[in-house]
């Protein structure tokens, strides 16, 4: 196995925030099972109840769930800003639940940057001055801050727009400087609250792919919160879906359409369009020994959903090629339509799986698993 003796970047264990004076009973009384509407009379707002996960360094965790289930609370719990009722936080292995708090403060500049969905720029301050924000508050000299600002800025696309302020900038552009600042602080961890919902679709898809280039070069580990299902499937390595302060599932975007954890979540995926979020990677089979490579190739990341026309039409299995031109697996038009009913991803998707090869399914991954996380 693969399985390496890696130290969470972020670890939740059993958090809870109860907000309210009779938090602490109210844990016991939530952690016996109890459904936060049935401990109305301690007069309490049961925010976050036992949650529990890890997040691997230069993984894309996302939280998802509908408003008011928890998640801004979850993730300032992430950073400290926010203590629990009950549980433990780990960054890096380092329990910050315990920490005094001006060690918190250098633990937090050190691994943790946060970017905001109303980005939270300083209106007098150019861009360049925004980016660098984080540094000066850890009092990096000055020429140091501005050589990191300028090279974050030109990662995001906005070299040219260091010394304009935040107002002649567009809503994409302005996020992308508090991506940024995020980045010049150079922290292996990002936390994202809706960092992207404010935003037009199309600007909003072009963040979503950004983000995913980034990471893929950089290997940070993201933790992106957001309540549309279709960016947490893009984003989202494993997507831990919150129902009511609980964790109703955390898997793969593959994983939770074709095997839900419950009606819950089964109703939520039911109107998402399945041939754009299972890629060639989640449906392919073991490539076999007599291929045609005379095929044209298809990259794992290809969706099904562009995959159609050329699996409807070709004879052969589609040979499926990935960055390093590895044959990775093979397709063909039989797998890719059983993968579209629900629960039929088995025919294809846990055919693979099941066979013990290291294919792995990702769906949205700009760079597939296989050839290693940076
Ligand atoms: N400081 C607070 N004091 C009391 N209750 C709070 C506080 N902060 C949040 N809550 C409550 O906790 C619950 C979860 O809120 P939270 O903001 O974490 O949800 P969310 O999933 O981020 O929602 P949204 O999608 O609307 O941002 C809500 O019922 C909210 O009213
Ligand atoms: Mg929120």
């Amino acid at each position: 196995m693969t399985e390496e003796e890696t130290v969470p970047a972020v670890r939740a264990d059993r958090l809870y925030k109860v907000f309210g004076k009779e938090g602490p009973r109210a844990v016991d009384l939530l952690s016996d099972g109890r459904h936060r509407d049935e401990i109305s009379e301690l007069n309490v707002t049961a925010a976050v109840i036992d949650v529990t996960f890890d997040v691997e360094p230069g993984e894309i965790f996302v939280v998802m769930g509908l408003s008011g289930s928890g998640k801004s609370t979850l993730i300032r719990m992430l950073n400290g800003l926010l203590e629990p009722t009950s549980g433990v936080v780990e960054i890096d292995g380092t329990d910050i639940t315990t920490l005094p708090s001006n060690q918190l403060r250098r633990l937090r500049s050190q691994h943790v940057s946060m970017v905001f969905q109303h980005f939270a720029l300083f209106p007098h301050r150019t861009v360049l001055e925004n980016a660098a924000y984080g540094l000066e508050v850890s009092k990096t000299p000055r020429a140091e801050r501005r050589e990191k600002a300028y090279h974050a800025l030109g990662l995001v696309g906005l070299e040219g727009w260091e010394n304009h302020v935040p107002e002649q900038l567009s809503g994409g552009m302005k996020q992308r400087v508090g991506l940024a600042r995020a980045l010049t602080a150079e922290t292996d961890i990002i936390l994202m609250d809706e960092a992207f919902s404010a935003l037009d679709p199309l600007i909003r898809r072009d963040m979503q792919t950004q983000l995913l280039e980034l990471q893929a070069s950089l290997g940070k580990t993201v933790v992106f919160i957001t309540h549309d299902l279709n960016e947490a499937m893009l984003l989202g390595d494993r997507i831990c879906m919150l129902r009511d302060g609980r964790v109703a599932q955390i898997g793969t975007a593959e994983e939770i359409l074709n095997a839900p954890a419950d009606s819950y979540v089964a109703n939520f995926v039911e109107d998402v369009d399945r041939s754009r979020v299972l890629t060639a990677a989640s449906v392919m089979l073991p490539p076999s020994e007599g291929l045609d490579s005379s095929v044209a190739p298809v990259h794992p990341d290809t969706t099904l959903a562009n995959l159609f026309h050329r699996a409807s039409r070709s004879p052969a299995p589609l040979p499926v090629v990935d960055d390093s031109g590895r044959l990775v697996g093979e397709l063909d038009g039989s797998a890719l339509l059983a993968a579209l009913a629900p629960n039929g991803g088995e025919a294809g998707g846990a055919g693979v799986s099941g066979t013990g090869t290291t294919v792995t399914a990702e769906p949205g991954r700009p760079v597939s698993k296989e050839g290693g996380r940076p």
